[in-house]
């Protein structure tokens, strides 16, 4: 069985490095908030190119964290309205609601699967606060349009960089192009931790300084509490290993594109949908590599049964789960339709050419 993401291989590539800091991290006797975590923040800050990075507990944490600071900031409050894409994974939109403000969901572009920045202006209302662009499934979203538009109603530009650590717009890194930005290192992201972990980047010093509090029981000093805060940090062990991945991804990333090229210029089968390779490769990481087909669960019974595992990013659009039973008779044609059409191939940094050769044979034989 050719494995959709075989992590076991990714995180063996550097077996010698990562087992060295785990026994580091271990004979240190300290395990959180130290030198791996610093460390670690500093490589980040100077990767993404941002002045701040806080290493936080997860990828929702981060995004949360960034809408709680703007609330403690006074910069927005309880029912103001952040717009997000329909399409998105659900967690960028439980970070808005879980802080009591409200997201109003705008479709994607059919061609990238991204929020579709020509309808967002339309959604703009006097209770506006926020854009939150979810760079999905590796590909960034962003544009001199949406710049303008957040400048001309006093927006914030919230990235969820969750899925794309790497890409580049205009020689920028994604999470270092608007006010804020969340990334999770979840095991199966570009930059996957081993567990859970996070963190937000941002050039907003004031930002960063209420994110850190708010991480760490809303507290800068021990004991002393500015806010009612949470614990969501970064431990020393992940730290350590995001560390020495934090070195591989922009090779790893590489393999991914040349995967992706592959793909795009082998897969010839009428009845599949493939993804648009943006003109500026670097624009994609090909976090996930996206197909649509009329006819899903028959090509992926068909690819089951011929070895090879696909996953589904994602099959329930968030305006039909149980969790916003308000929503669920709203009307997202765009997404609706991703969400019956998608299926994701593997693609990952140790593929062999032989399971990539293989796939495209099996598929345009679909
Ligand atoms: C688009 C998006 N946003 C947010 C998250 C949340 O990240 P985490 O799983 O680290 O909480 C994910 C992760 O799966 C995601 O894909």
């Amino acid at each position: 069985m050719i494995k959709f993401l075989d992590l076991q291989k990714v995180n063996l590539q550097y077996q010698e490095e990562i087992e060295a800091k785990l026994l580091e991290v271990f004979r240190s006797g300290w395990y959180l908030m130290g030198g791996q975590l610093t460390n670690f923040e500093q490589n980040f800050n100077n990767y993404i190119g941002a002045k701040h990075s806080i290493g936080v507990a997860n990828g929702l944490d981060a995004l949360r964290l960034i809408l709680r600071a703007y609330i403690e900031l006074g910069i927005m409050s309880k029912d103001d309205e952040i717009i997000v894409p329909s399409n998105t994974y659900i967690a960028s939109i439980l970070a808005i609601s879980d802080n009591g403000l409200v997201p109003v969901l705008a479709e994607p572009d059919i061609d990238n699967y991204n929020i579709d920045i020509s309808k967002i202006e339309k959604k703009i209302t006097s209770k506006t606060k926020g854009i939150l662009i979810v760079h999905l499934y590796g590909r960034i979203v962003f544009s001199e349009e949406l710049e303008q538009l957040a400048q001309k109603y006093s927006l914030k530009i919230i990235e969820d960089n969750a899925q794309t650590i790497g890409a580049e717009w205009k020689g920028k890194k994604s999470g270092n192009l608007g006010d804020a930005a969340g990334f999770s290192f979840y095991p199966g992201k570009n930059l996957g931790a081993l567990g859970d972990a996070g963190a937000v980047t941002t050039n907003d010093e004031e930002l960063a300084k209420t994110i850190r509090a708010l991480a760490n029981y809303g507290s800068n000093q021990k004991y002393v509490n500015i806010y009612q805060g949470l614990n969501s940090r970064l431990d020393e062990i992940q730290a350590a290993v995001l560390d020495v991945k934090l070195k591989y991804i922009d090779e790893e990333n590489t393999v991914r594109r040349n995967i992706a090229k592959r793909y795009i210029g082998e897969i010839s089968n009428p009845k599949i949908i493939l993804p648009e390779n943006p003109e500026n490769e670097r624009e994609h990481v090909w976090h996930v590599f996206i197909i649509r087909t009329e006819n899903r669960e028959a090509l992926q019974a068909y690819l089951t049964e011929n070895g090879i595992q696909t996953l589904i990013h994602y099959p329930i659009p968030p305006h039909r789960q149980q969790a916003y039973k308000e929503w669920n008779d709203m009307s997202f044609p765009i997404s609706e339709k991703i969400h019956q059409e998608v299926l994701s191939l593997p693609i990952s940094p140790v593929m062999s050419d032989e399971e990539v050769n293989k796939i495209i044979e099996i598929i345009n034989k679909f």
